[in-house]
């Protein structure tokens, strides 16, 4: 059977790199492109963290570099990830950045029309970019999955953003105006579900688990200051497997902006939650995951 092809779009970031793991140990796509984006660290250290978890496992995904900063504003790099983007892996190798991920995400999807799905897991800049570049693409994308925004609950970088969102809201705003299918995977159900360091000892391998443990120590310290949960949230590996395993999750067709003005809720991913409400509805909102079905296919895959 034909594969799904997909682009991962990322800033690596702890679970991000647990996102592309599990996506490229799946076997079940065929991953055209993973392209960085500036986001959790710099464009550098996010491009070095996709090298070095490609590396891990062996992978042969073309990696190609990003933004390098948000459509309008500066950087807002993310606490939990440390300075580096992988706090608890030291990173000497410097990535040559390529700066074309732009262009690869236009070429993949003239190549593929209808067929190319992205998984957006970071700021969503380079994908405005392409769709500013080149708005031919945009009725060519088959769908986009995104990791991002908060509904119903406060958000993760000021009372109502949520990270992704928050980084670059103009871009979100493009995304979100635009006519193509969009799976938006929030806070909401995301916040709910992580790992404790004990859970990843179901990892085989022990070479990779070793990796991960030095990853996720630091990971879950980080969350626990920042977001008092006690163990690694999978935000990113949440929305990959919403591609793995679709029927384990539940949807609400909603009208979604973004608020790019607001003094305190630039970022806000604001929903029409008027179910009577006859607004044109532009986005899946992911509302529930089987956290079981989850967790079980998360370490099959890993063991894959
Ligand atoms: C999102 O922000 C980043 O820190 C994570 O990688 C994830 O994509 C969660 O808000
Ligand atoms: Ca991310």
């Amino acid at each position: 059977m034909k594969k799904q092809k997909i682009i991962i779009d990322t800033d690596p970031g702890h679970d991000d790199a647990l996102a592309i793991m599990l996506m490229e140990k799946s076997k079940l796509f065929d991953i055209l492109a993973i392209t960085t984006v500036a986001g959790n660290s710099t464009i550098q250290n996010t491009t070095n963290n996709a090298r070095f978890v490609l590396d891990l496992i062996e992978s042969e995904i073309m990696l190609y570099s990003g933004a390098g900063a948000p459509l309008k504003q500066k950087l807002i790099k993310a606490d939990v990830h440390g300075d580096s983007g992988l706090d608890g892996i030291v990173i000497s190798k410097q990535e040559k950045l390529t700066n074309n991920a732009i262009d690869k995400i236009i070429e993949n999807v003239i190549n593929s029309p209808d067929e190319v799905i992205i998984l957006a897991l970071g700021p969503l800049t380079n994908i405005a970019q392409a769709f500013i570049k080149e708005p031919s693409i945009i009725s060519l994308v088959k769908s986009i999955v995104i990791m991002g925004g908060a509904i119903n609950v406060p958000g993760n970088k000021n009372r109502v953003a949520e990270f992704n969102i928050f980084v670059d809201p103009e871009a979100a705003d493009i995304i979100f105006q635009a006519d193509i299918k969009k799976i938006l995977v929030p806070l909401d159900v995301c916040n709910d579900v992580f790992f404790t360091l004990d859970d990843f000892k179901c990892i085989d391998d022990l070479k990779l688990y070793k990796i991960i443990y030095d990853m996720m120590i630091k990971y879950i310290d980080n969350i626990y200051v920042f977001e008092k949960t006690k163990g690694a949230i999978m935000y990113d590996p949440v929305a990959a497997y919403y591609l793995i395993n679709p029927q384990a999750f539940t949807a609400v067709e909603m009208n979604v902006q973004i608020e790019t003005h607001g003094k305190l809720t630039r970022g806000m991913t604001v929903a029409d939650k008027n179910l009577w409400s006859e607004e044109e509805k532009n986005v899946s909102v992911i509302q529930s995951v089987n956290k079981k079905e989850f967790r079980e296919d998360f370490f099959r895959i890993f063991n894959n």
